[in-house]
């Protein structure tokens, strides 16, 4: 399908364009306040034809939150990772050193995000927007609270305490599905990095980086996280809660406490895996 075919898709099914004025409306009514922490997971699609597009998102955001606010969003940059390790699509073999040898390295200010959404990938170039500094799935921040967020993205741990999951949990932001689902509520991850055991099934990943000035290429073992129940849990914490599904613009959105549904899920996955 051309680009333009999916977009008219878009408009027919869209009674009339949706404003920024109209998302600061139906972001308040789904709760959120100035001065909220909020991590963002988008399908612009969903949301209905937006006068301005992705800029209108997050100017939406922004503004919904206030300049006390902080916005956070993922910046996934999956490519550069060991090729033994895609499925979508493997890659022959023999292309595999191939592919570590000249791989990239990451870099903050340049590195474009894979599979995520065009409104991550524009917040990532606004100004006052910092990354983390990961090579496969760093995060990006604006606002309060960004510098703190970012800080630390340890290698090895790509969703745990030593990641921007760590400091978001600690300070209780919350989760906002925007049109996306729990299988991208990347947040679930932190939980799985919580109950990490011996038995906990792991796996050698690589990435390009740069490190001394150089680039290389680096290798560590690390978790096989897994968000193929994610949907369940995600409909399971809601059922306990009580949550109900809420239209910003027509997207079902949810917004969710970051802590309440990491403990939540700490307990399911242990009752459930
Ligand atoms: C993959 C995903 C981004 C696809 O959603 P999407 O709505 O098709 O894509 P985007 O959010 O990039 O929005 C762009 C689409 O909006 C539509 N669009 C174009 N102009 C538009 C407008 N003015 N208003 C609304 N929609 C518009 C187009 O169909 C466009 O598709 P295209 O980029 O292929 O042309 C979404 O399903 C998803 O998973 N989001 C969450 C990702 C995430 O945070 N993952 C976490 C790690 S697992």
């Amino acid at each position: 399908m051309a680009r333009w075919e999916k977009e008219k898709l878009v408009v027919d099914s869209t009674p009339s364009p949706i404003t920024k004025k109209q998302l600061v409306h139906d972001l308040k009514a789904i709760g959120v306040q100035p001065g909220d922490i909020l991590s963002v997971h988008s399908s612009m699609s969903k949301i209905g034809w937006v006068v301005g597009d992705q800029v209108t998102v997050i100017e939406a955001l922004m503004e919904a939150v206030s300049e006390r606010g902080t916005i956070v969003m993922q910046a996934h940059s999956t490519g550069n990772s060991d090729p033994r390790n895609w499925n979508f699509p493997p890659v022959p073999e023999k292309w595999w050193e191939t592919i570590r040898r000249e791989m990239p390295p990451f870099r903050p200010t340049i590195t474009p995000l894979r599979n995520i959404g065009r409104v991550p990938e524009l917040f990532r170039t606004m100004p006052g927007v910092l990354r983390s500094n990961h090579p496969q799935v760093s995060c990006t921040a604006w606002g309060k609270h960004a510098k703190r967020i970012v800080k630390v993205h340890d290698l090895t741990d790509s969703y745990g305490d030593k990641s921007p999951w760590g400091v978001l949990y600690r300070l209780g932001s919350k989760i906002l599905l925007l049109g996306a689902d729990h299988e991208s509520n990347t947040a679930l991850h932190y939980a799985e990095s919580k109950i990490i055991t011996p038995e906990t099934p792991k796996q050698i990943t690589g990435a390009a980086i740069i490190q001394g000035g150089e680039r290389k290429w680096v290798s560590w073992e690390e978790v096989k996280y897994n968000s193929d129940d994610f949907k369940e849990l995600g409909a399971a914490f809601e059922k306990s809660i009580g949550y109900e599904i809420t239209k910003v613009g027509q997207a079902d959105s949810r917004l969710l406490p970051m802590r309440e549904l990491i403990d939540f899920a700490i307990d399911w996955i242990l009752q459930n895996r």
